[in-house]
C-alpha cells in the first residue's frame, strides 16, 4: 500500500468552467484517485477554488456583489457541479481561507529570510476617478503590438502578447472608463526566481519519466529569454492575501496583497490543512502529507493540469517551496494536458460556444460525459469534442457494449432461471479463454493507469467489456438452453459473475453505473480482483439479483441535431 497525494489545478472562481477545463485536470485526476483507492492505496485528493486576482474582482463587480460574497456563492456553485460530476475530492477548499493566508505569509517570510525576495520600485497606473491603482485587467487600451483597441493590462487577447499596464496606448480604466490616469512609482516584492535556476534545472533533470509535454515546457521556460526572470509577487488590490512578514506587518507593503499565482498553488497545502480542520484532526494529519520531516517522505505526489499551468508548477511553485528552506514535499509527477476544442474551434465563454459544466449535467448523466471525455482525453495531442463523436461513444461503448451485455444476461437469466444465479456445471474452455483475455487486458489497463495514460486505459477497459459480449455471442446460451439447460446455466452463471467484475473495474470512469450494477447484483462489497478466476466464482449458485433498469439510454440522431444547434453559439 502506498500513500498517494493527488491535486487538480484549482479552477478560477470567476465563472462556471467548460468541458475543456474539466478534462484538463479535475476529471483525469478523479479517475486516477479512484483507481488508486480501489487498488488499496491511501489517497489524499485535493482541489479548491482559486479566488484571488483581478478576474474575481471584476466578475464580482459585474454580478453586483461584494467580492467576498461573490466568491462564497460561486464556491458553492462549483462545489455542487463537482459533486454532480462525482469528483471524489477528499477536500474542496478555498484559496481565500485563513489557512492559505497564514501559509502564504509564512512562506513569503521564509523566502525573505533566505534572501530570495527583493523590493523593486515599479511604475503603476493610478486612476484619480477610481481612487486606486489599476493592475492587470483593471486597465484597457490599444495594443502597442497589433493595434487592437481592447488589449488588457496583462495581455492582448488579439495577438496574445504579454503586456504591462504601462505598455498600453490610450489607456482607460476598466472600472470607470476614465482616462484621468497617472503613472506613479510604487514598491513591490519580487521573487528572485533566477537565483533558483540551477537548483530547478537539476531537480527537473532528476525526474524520471515525466511526460514530454511537461518537461519540454519547463525546459523552455527555464532556458529561454525571460522565462525565469524575477517576478513581482505583490499587487495593489484589496482582495487577496495581505502582504505580511510571517503574519507581522511588512514595512512599505501596507495595503498590498500577494499576486494570485503566488498564493494559489500554496492552497494545495492549505486545503489539506482545511481538510484536517474540517475533520477535527490536528496538524500532524495534514503535515504527514506535506512535510518530509513529518511523514511525507514516503508520499507519492502527482499533479494534474492543463499545459498553460505547467510553468507555474515546474518553476514558480517549486521555487517557493525550495526557497523556503523548509522540508516541504515537492511534486513527483506532473501530468499535463493539451486542449479540448469544440466542433473544430475554441470554446468561448463570451460567445456561448461549447458546453459548460452546469449545462452538461442538465442534458445527460455525468457518467456519459466522464466516459467520453476520459476516453478522448487530450493526452498526446489536442482532441475535438463533436456531438457526433459524443453520440458514438455513448451509443456504441456504453449502450451497445456494456449496457447491452448487462441487460441481455440478466434478462435471459430471469426468463429461464429466475432472478437467482443458476447452478449448471463447472466452467470449461470457453470460460478459460475469456479469463485469459480479460487477464491480459486487465494487466494492460492497470499498467496504463499506473502510468497515467488514461485514454489508453479506457481502450483496455472497453476491450474487457467486449470480451463479455463476444463470449455471449459465441456461446449463445439461449440456443444451448433448448438442448442442454445445464450447460446454458453454467454460461449464465459465468456471465452474471462478469457484471460485478465490470462494475469494479469501471468505477474510476463511470461510478454511477458501477454502483447500480453492484446493487442490482447484490455485490456491493466487491473489491478489485487479485485472482480473476476466483472473482468469477464470487456469485455462487442461488445468489439473488435483480435486473437493473436501463444503464445507458442511446442518443438519437434528432436529439444530436438539436444539441448541435443549441450549443453553436452566436459567433
Ligand atoms: O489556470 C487556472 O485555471 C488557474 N486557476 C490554475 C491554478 S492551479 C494552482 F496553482 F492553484
Ligand atoms: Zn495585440
Amino acid at each position: 500500500m502506498s500513500r498517494i497525494l493527488v491535486t487538480s489545478a484549482l479552477p478560477y472562481i470567476n465563472g462556471i468552467k467548460h468541458l475543456g477545463n474539466l478534462v484538463g485536470s479535475q476529471l483525469p485526476s478523479d479517475a486516477y484517485a479512484r483507481f488508486m483507492r480501489a487498488r488499496g492505496n491511501e489517497v489524499m485528493f485535493i482541489c479548491a477554488t482559486d479566488e484571488h486576482g483581478t478576474p474575481a474582482e471584476l466578475a464580482a463587480a459585474k454580478a453586483g456583489k461584494p467580492v467576498a460574497d461573490f466568491c462564497e456563492d460561486m464556491w458553492q456553485v462549483q462545489k455542487d457541479i463537482a459533486d454532480g460530476f462525482r469528483l471524489s475530492f477528499d477536500f474542496f477548499g478555498r484559496s481565500s481561507s485563513e489557512r492559505n493566508r497564514d501559509l502564504t505569509q509564512h512562506l513569503a517570510g521564509k523566502l525573505a529570510e533566505n534572501g530570495l525576495i527583493e523590493e523593486v520600485s515599479e511604475k503603476q497606473v493610478y486612476s484619480h476617478a477610481d481612487g486606486r491603482y489599476l493592475p492587470d485587467r483593471y486597465i484597457e487600451g490599444t495594443c502597442p503590438n497589433c493595434g487592437s483597441e481592447n488589449a488588457r493590462g496583462d495581455q492582448c487577447e488579439n495577438c496574445t502578447k504579454q503586456l504591462d499596464p504601462t505598455d498600453l496606448i490610450n489607456p482607460r480604466s476598466a472600472i470607470s472608463g476614465s482616462t484621468d490616469l497617472e503613472v506613479r512609482e510604487t514598491k513591490h516584492l519580487y521573487l528572485k526566481q533566477s537565483k533558483m535556476r540551477d537548483k530547478l534545472d537539476k531537480w527537473i533533470d532528476s525526474q524520471k519519466g515525466w511526460p514530454i509535454l511537461t518537461t519540454s515546457i519547463a525546459k523552455k521556460w527555464l532556458h529561454d529569454g525571460d522565462g525565469l526572470r524575477d517576478r513581482g509577487i505583490t499587487r495593489d488590490l484589496d482582495w487577496g492575501v495581505p502582504v505580511q512578514y510571517d503574519g507581522a506587518p511588512w514595512t512599505g507593503m501596507e495595503g498590498k496583497v500577494f499576486y494570485v499565482w503566488f498564493d494559489a498553488p500554496i492552497e494545495y497545502i492549505a486545503a489539506t490543512a482545511e481538510w484536517a480542520d474540517a475533520n477535527g484532526l490536528d496538524d500532524a494529519a495534514w503535515e504527514s502529507w506535506w512535510r518530509e520531516d513529518k511523514g511525507a517522505d514516503d508520499v507519492k505526489y502527482v499533479q494534474f493540469m492543463g499545459k498553460d499551468n505547467v510553468p507555474f508548477h515546474t518553476l514558480s511553485f517549486p521555487s517557493t517551496l525550495m526557497g523556503s528552506g523548509e522540508p516541504w514535499k515537492l511534486v513527483d509527477y506532473i501530468k499535463s494536458y493539451n486542449w479540448l476544442t469544440y466542433e473544430g474551434g475554441k470554446f468561448s465563454t463570451s460567445q456561448g460556444r461549447g458546453v459548460f459544466m452546469n449545462q452538461a449535467l442538465e442534458i445527460m448523466p455525468s457518467d456519459y460525459w466522464r466516459w467520453w471525455l476520459l476516453s478522448n482525453a487530450p493526452e498526446s495531442s489536442d482532441s475535438d469534442f463533436t456531438w457526433a463523436s459524443f453520440q458514438g461513444g455513448v451509443n456504441k461503448d456504453l449502450a451497445d457494449v456494456l449496457g447491452n451485455f448487462v441487460s441481455r444476461v440478466t434478462k435471459f437469466c430471469r426468463s429461464k432461471f429466475g432472478e437467482v444465479v443458476p447452478e449448471g456445471g463447472a466452467y470449461g474452455k470457453a470460460e478459460a479463454a475469456v479469463v485469459a483475455e480479460i487477464g491480459k487486458r486487465l494487466t494492460a489497463y492497470q499498467d496504463h493507469m499506473e502510468a497515467i495514460e488514461i485514454r489508453k486505459a479506457t481502450a483496455e477497459l472497453r476491450a474487457i467489456w467486449v470480451a463479455g459480449n463476444e463470449y455471449l455471442q459465441a456461446t449463445a446460451p439461449w440456443s444451448v438452453y433448448k438442448t442442454d439447460p445445464d450447460a446454458a446455466a453454467a454460461m449464465v452463471r459465468f456471465a452474471l459473475n462478469l457484471i460485478p467484475l465490470y462494475a469494479v473495474l469501471s468505477e474510476p470512469f463511470i461510478p454511477d453505473a458501477s454502483a447500480k450494477m453492484l446493487v442490482s447484483m447484490g455485490a456491493e462489497g466487491a473489491a478489485w480482483p487479485t485472482d480473476l478466476s476466483a472473482a468469477l466464482e464470487a456469485l455462487p449458485a442461488g445468489h439473488a439479483f435483480t435486473v437493473p433498469d436501463v444503464l445507458f439510454a442511446k442518443i438519437t440522431d434528432d436529439r444530436r441535431v438539436e444539441l448541435e444547434e443549441q450549443f453553436a453559439g452566436q459567433g
